[in-house]
């Protein structure tokens, strides 16, 4: 089979290294790609969301199966696209068609999905312009920190957590009346707020049946001890320690299956990953979000923790078989920390010469680019260490000893990944 993966991320490193083990694949390719794709896939230099290219390539090098990594392109309408035109609707497309990337697309369709199906999540309202007032009179009865969410996609900036009523009232109407955030603050979900621990969950899914992918957390901070700004992700971990059979037996029949099913019921074919982002209130689970994709930097030790052949489980969904796969398990636990540019989350520079990526193993790329014969930086989050183990301790030691030898100009990154374990 020819594969193409779209984006350009750390996950989708992680996805094309998983996949270029697949005796199945023939050839492979990611759109755009980046430095370390390059090394076990052919980069296509394409935008995620230029179907019109994406179709161009797709013809062109005779791709069986396109692997959506990121949220855009599925929420824009990428798999409608497919197969909407019948020169491409051949081609298995694994990531939900638009109505089903709602989900991630609009938070208040989310919340009304749960609701609809009793799946457990925070308790919330929705406001709009029209009744802005009612929206600060709701805060006025609920108790300090308000969270305030932005109904549409926005660049993971659209949450907000305020301790004070005048400030949370004012960030309301910033958000409804001075559209904060454009079109995606149109609407605002204010909940409640859960105290408790996170963890991600990940699912694949053939619309019918599922298999869950081993659980993961991830570290959203910038700062050493979760603190600072947030972040796309400065490591993750996997397994999590304080997933008991008890607790995963819950997600599986209070969060998971409710879900799948409440799909089905709604007539929403979903075929592809699916991330629940859960917290642990006391011994119960809730649902913070969902996303239509897998998270970053979550793949990065989800995916290697995964014996089974991957482009196996792609074809097991595009078929309709998931129910005839048991998902292999690597025992070992993994970790991954990301090294990022200097200054970020807030402004950084690219463009600085990556030094000592020989002879290391699992350093995926995030954010870099080929220039000339060097590997440059070329985001904020430039690379993911993952290591393998047979517990935390030891499994980040190797990471960090492979971060020792990695270096660039402004390089950062936290020590203390795992620290809460
Ligand atoms: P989201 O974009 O929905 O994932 O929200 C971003 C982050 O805000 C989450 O990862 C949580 O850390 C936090 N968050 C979102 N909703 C809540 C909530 N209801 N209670 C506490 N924290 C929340
Ligand atoms: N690591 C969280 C995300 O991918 O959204």
């Amino acid at each position: 089979m020819n594969v193409l993966v779209i984006g350009g991320g750390g996950r989708e490193h992680t996805l094309c290294w998983k996949l270029n083990q697949s005796e199945q694949c023939h050839n492979l390719y990611a759109a755009p790609g980046n430095a370390g794709t390059a090394k076990c896939a052919t980069n296509i230099p394409i935008a995620v969301t230029d179907f019109e290219g994406i179709k161009e390539s797709v013809i062109q090098y005779r791709i069986d199966l396109v692997i959506v990594g990121p949220e855009e392109p599925l929420v824009k309408g990428i798999n409608d696209f497919f197969l909407e035109d019948k020169t491409i609707s051949h081609v298995g497309v694994i990531g939900p068609q638009k109505a089903a990337a709602t989900l991630e697309g609009s938070k208040a369709f989310a919340k009304e999905f749960m609701l609809r199906h009793q799946i457990p999540t925070a308790i919330y309202e929705e406001f709009t312009a029209a009744n802005v007032s009612e929206g600060e009179l709701y805060l006025e009865n609920i108790s300090p920190p308000y969270v305030l969410k932005a109904d549409g996609l926005a660049a993971g900036k659209g949450v907000l957590i305020i301790d004070d009523l005048e400030e949370a009232k004012n960030e309301l109407r910033q958000m409804l009346l001075k559209k904060k955030f454009g079109i995606a603050s149109s609407k605002v979900i204010i909940e409640e707020f859960l105290t408790g621990i996170e963890l991600s969950c990940f699912v694949l899914t053939d619309g019918e049946s599922y298999v869950t992918l081993p659980m993961a957390k991830d570290y959203k901070r910038i700062g050493e001890g979760d603190t600072g700004l947030n972040t796309g992700g400065m490591g993750a971990i996997s397994p999590v320690p304080f997933v008991t059979k008890s607790l995963s037996d819950k997600i599986d029949k209070k969060i998971v299956q409710p879900t799948i099913e409440g799909l089905k019921e709604d007539g929403i074919h979903y075929k592809g990953f699916l991330f629940i982002g859960l917290i642990k209130v006391g011994e119960e689970p809730k649902v913070i979000e969902y996303n239509v994709r897998l998270g970053d930097p979550e793949t990065e030790v989800v995916i290697p923790r995964i014996k089974t052949d991957l482009l196996s489980l792609f074809r097991a969904v595009q078929e309709k078989r998931l129910n005839k796969v048991k998902l292999e398990i690597d025992s070992n636990v993994a970790a991954t920390v990301m090294a990022v540019s200097g200054g970020y989350p807030k402004a950084y520079e690219k463009g600085k010469k990556i030094t000592g990526l020989e002879n290391t193993n699992m350093v995926f790329h995030a954010g870099t680019r080929n220039e000339g014969d060097d590997v440059v930086t070329n985001g904020g989050r430039v690379l993911a260490a993952t290591s393998f183990g047979e517990n935390f301790n030891e499994a980040l030691d190797k990471t960090y000893k492979t971060l020792k030898k990695i270096n660039f100009q402004g390089v950062n990154y936290r020590k203390d990944i795992g620290f809460d374990l």
